[in-house]
């Protein structure tokens, strides 16, 4: 049975000293509900550290955004995975749409990205998903198999292990569209598949698949309803309290 999860994807938004303010508020309305499923909270690195003294005692969890794949050295502006650790950092979102679009991140990246991430022990969250211009062209699946194959590329079956794929079709992120019920259970049970093909079926049916974009209490219970949705990357209504902890309740 695959536990529900639902992450808060911050973005570049609430400054640190507003960090702990938005935890406990969260705290407060949804720590209750982490029995039946795992929250995750996914703040701006400046804000990790208060975020994680603010979770010391909390059953919600600590994700950072992004990392670089190398262990230290000259890398100007960027955090590695030790730096993660180091602060109590359980999850990582990598290879998230903005990431591609504005920052040049590619499949490569994602999977070295995933690699070092796995071998630190941080349990990576891989977004993957289509365009608009994707969808209409109707190659959604072709774009989704090449990124989920390219992320994994040269990764065993004992390294993927607690990884977390997020389906997150571009054209829904932060649109206020976001895809219907069926339109996300149909890729969902794709991407399934295709880690059953790479993993085994064992694998597959353990690993959970998010579905991110547009997500928001409203719409939430019938995309959290379908059999292969095991979850949401929330991005702007994890910024609310109330709404984060309204997609939570979704969940249970
Ligand atoms: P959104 O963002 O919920 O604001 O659409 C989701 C995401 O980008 O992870």
């Amino acid at each position: 049975m695959r536990k529900k999860m639902i992450a808060g994807n911050w973005k570049m938004n609430i400054a640190p000293s507003r960090t702990t303010e938005l935890i406990e508020e969260i705290q407060n309305k949804a720590e209750s509900m982490t029995a039946n499923v795992d929250i995750v909270v996914c703040p701006p690195f400046p804000a990790l550290d208060r975020a994680s003294a603010s979770l010391q005692r909390s059953s919600i969890s600590l994700g950072a955004q992004d990392l670089h794949w190398e262990n230290d050295g000259a890398y100007t502006g960027k955090v590695s995975a030790s730096m993660l650790t180091d602060l109590g950092v359980e999850y990582v979102i990598l290879g998230h749409s903005e990431q591609r679009t504005y920052f040049g991140e590619t499949d490569d990246t994602v999977n070295l990205k995933a690699k070092k991430a796995m071998d630190h022990g941080l349990i990576p969250v891989v977004c993957v998903g289509e365009t608009l211009e994707h969808r209409e062209k109707n190659i959604t699946e072709r774009i989704v198999e090449h990124q989920v194959r390219r992320a994994f590329w040269g990764i065993s079956q004992g390294k993927a292990k607690n990884a977390i794929i997020a389906y997150e079709p571009v054209w829904a992120i932060g649109t206020g569209k976001n895809a219907t019920p069926e339109q996300a259970q149909d890729v969902h049970a794709f991407i399934r598949k295709l880690i059953e093909e790479l993993y085994g079926s064992a694998f597959a049916s353990e690993m959970r698949i998010l579905y991110g974009g547009s997500m928001k209490p409203d719409n939430a219970r019938g995309l959290l309803q379908k059999a292969d949705i095991d979850g949401g990357l929330i991005g702007g209504a994890s910024l609310k309290a109330d709404q984060f902890a309204g997609i939570i309740a979704a969940a249970q």
